[in-house]
């Protein structure tokens, strides 16, 4: 399963690998979406609306579970996630960027 129910709540911090970049970092709650996260780590993410719309920040989701807030109205495909919308909900979520 890669989304958790809207009843599930981010975690205060989690690992985020991020396989392209063969670079693993900690998430915390103050660091925002894991767009917000991914650009702060120098991860080269795409993005153009930051609200859930066009779809391009999506990247496939390799290991783990998030949560979106706000819920995106883009559609992505089955292992894709939306980076400006998404948080983790596991401790350890791996990212294909
Ligand atoms: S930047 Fe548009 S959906 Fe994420």
């Amino acid at each position: 399963m890669l989304f958790s129910s809207s009843k599930a709540t981010p975690l205060k911090e989690a690992s985020v690998e991020f396989t392209d970049s063969q670079k693993t970092e900690t998430w915390s709650d103050s660091d925002g979406s894991l767009l917000d996260f991914s650009e702060h780590q120098n991860i080269p993410a795409l993005s153009s609306c930051r609200g859930g719309h066009c779809g391009a920040c999506a990247v496939q989701l390799l290991e783990g579970e998030v949560i979106y807030e706000p819920q995106p109205t883009a559609e992505v495909g089955g292992r894709e996630v939306l980076l400006c919308c998404a948080k983790p909900v596991t401790a350890h979520i791996k990212l294909k960027i």
